[in-house]
This record gives structure tokens, C-alpha cells and sequence, in this order.
């Protein structure tokens, strides 16, 4: 049982990155469901990982016992939000995980947008914060992906014994991370020149230099992060150098034009 925190910026490669972390490890786990808030996930339904389940005004009302159904009928589950609320959205996750918790097997939940489902601000569904702090043998992981990591509960974030983080331009969400990691947080701010005191590990191959996104042509190619454990374990990682079977389809949009 992990549970994993993945965080940075929008548009940083998140869900990318997410969709080839759970392709890695859906494999070992009985069951596997995904709370798609932005619909990011369908790679997996396509490459016939998962199943793809719809959560619009219909579901808001149904209960764990039918989504435990759902879960045992189909094993791996996709569920992408579709026209509801936040709150709505927030109410199925509750039911849903709820459903993950109470399997019998090992489960892994990933949690695209995680801010939305256990805001730092104001209340949510128990079973939420309970996934998170799940003990051993319980047989539920989870990832909580996350943009704003300064507005994801911290009760979820300190128990996030895995961290995957990417760069940040929130003063906010920069001081998050200062408060969660034992390396120099400035290796998570882009803006940042060298990075004094970062350990020669965490180092890019040209120096102490913050993480970094690379794009070629407008087109996101990969970016880089840094993996950390409460075990100790620190590595910097290329999202370049991994290899996705699934197609990712987290929609670059359009961009707008330079003034001038
Ligand atoms: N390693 C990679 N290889 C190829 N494309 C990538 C890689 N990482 C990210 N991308 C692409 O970059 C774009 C942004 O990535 P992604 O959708 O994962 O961002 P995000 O951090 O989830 O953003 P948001 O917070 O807005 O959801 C996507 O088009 C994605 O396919
Ligand atoms: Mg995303």
C-alpha cells in the first residue's frame, strides 16, 4: 500500500505522467479506478486498460453498494466527470471510493484534480480523507494528482509517504512544497537560476538547474520532476524517458497569439 502525491503547475504533464504511472502499476492490482475530473484518461479505455464509466446528473445519487458492483463487474474503471458541479463531482468520488475501500483485493484509486475532491477549504466526505490515511494491509493505494497543492487538505497531503513533483510558479504552492520535502524546494520554482544547496543527485545533466518542461514546435514533449520517499530515496526524472503503450489525451488547447 503507497499512497503517491503528484503535483505541479497546469499543464506541466501531470496527467501524462499519471496515466503512465497507472499503466505501470495496474497490473499488479485487482482493481483499479480513476476519478477523471477532466477527462484526461481515455488512453487507458482505448488501450483497453480500463473501463470507461460516464459520471453525470444520474450518478450523483448512486450509492457505494452500486458502484462496488460496478468496480467487481468490471475491474479497472475510467470515470470521467460530465457535466457536474464540483461539489456533485465530489459527492460520486465519496461513493466510488467508498465502493474502492470496502473490495476485496488490492485496489489503486488515482485522483486527477485532487484539490477539487478534499479541498484545503471548508468540509468533505470522510471516506475521502480516509483513503489517504489507510493503514497497511488494507490493500488500497492511491495517487492524488494535483495542480494547487496549497488548496489539497493537508491531512491527505501529510500522508503521502511518495511525492512525484513538477515545477510551480505559485509563491503558495512553492511554500507547500517547502513545508513537505527535505532538498531545496527552489528545484520545483522554473524561474529559479542555479539552485544552491541541491544535492549533485537531483542535479540535470547541465547543473543545479530547476526542474524543467520541454516543448518543441508549441507541443509539450516531457518535463521533469522529483521523485522523493519517506525511505529516502530522491531521484530526478525525465518524463522523456518513459515509455507509454496508451495514448494520452490531455488536450494542449489552443494557444493565443503574441500582441505585437
Ligand atoms: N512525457 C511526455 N511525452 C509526450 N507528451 C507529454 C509528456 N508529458 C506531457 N505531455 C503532453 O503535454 C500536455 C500537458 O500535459 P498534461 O495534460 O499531463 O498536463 P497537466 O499537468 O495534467 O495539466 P492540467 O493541470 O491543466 O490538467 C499534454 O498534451 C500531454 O500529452
Ligand atoms: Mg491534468
Amino acid at each position: 500500500m503507497t499512497h503517491a502525491l503528484v503535483g505541479a503547475k497546469s499543464g506541466w504533464g501531470k496527467s501524462w505522467l499519471c496515466q503512465w504511472w497507472t499503466e505501470d502499476n495496474a497490473p499488479t492490482y485487482d482493481y483499479l479506478l480513476v476519478l477523471d475530473y477532466k477527462d484526461e484518461y481515455r488512453g487507458l479505455v482505448k488501450a483497453d486498460l480500463a473501463h470507461w464509466g460516464i459520471a453525470g446528473p444520474d450518478e450523483v445519487g448512486v450509492d457505494a453498494h452500486a458502484w462496488t458492483d460496478v468496480l467487481e463487474q468490471n475491474g479497472n474503471l475510467v470515470l470521467a466527470r460530465h457535466r457536474l458541479r464540483t461539489e456533485e463531482w465530489r459527492e460520486v468520488c465519496a461513493s466510488a471510493i467508498r465502493a474502492a475501500r470496502r473490495l476485496d483485493g488490492s485496489v489503486l484509486v488515482v485522483i486527477d484534480e485532487a484539490h477539487f475532491v478534499a479541498p484545503q477549504s471548508g468540509s468533505y466526505p470522510e471516506t475521502i480523507e480516509g483513503l489517504a490515511t489507510t493503514g497497511r494491509g488494507e490493500g488500497v493505494s492511491s495517487m492524488w494528482v494535483t495542480q494547487r497543492l496549497a488548496r489539497l487538505d493537508e491531512t491527505v497531503v501529510a500522508q503521502m509517504m511518495v511525492r512525484l513533483l513538477g515545477g510551480f510558479s505559485s509563491t503558495a504552492d512553492l511554500n507547500k512544497v517547502g513545508g513537505i520535502v527535505d532538498y531545496p524546494e527552489g528545484v520545483h520554482n522554473p524561474q529559479m537560476g542555479t539552485v544552491r544547496g541541491l544535492p549533485s543527485d537531483l542535479e540535470a545533466d547541465d547543473g543545479a538547474v530547476p526542474v524543467r518542461k520541454f516543448t518543441k514546435d508549441g507541443q509539450t514533449q516531457g518535463s521533469e520532476w522529483i521523485y522523493s520517499t519517506d525511505g529516502g530515496d530522491t531521484r530526478r526524472v525525465d518524463s522523456r524517458a518513459l515509455d507509454m503503450q496508451s495514448t494520452h489525451y490531455g488536450p494542449e488547447g489552443e494557444g493565443l497569439t503574441t500582441p505585437g
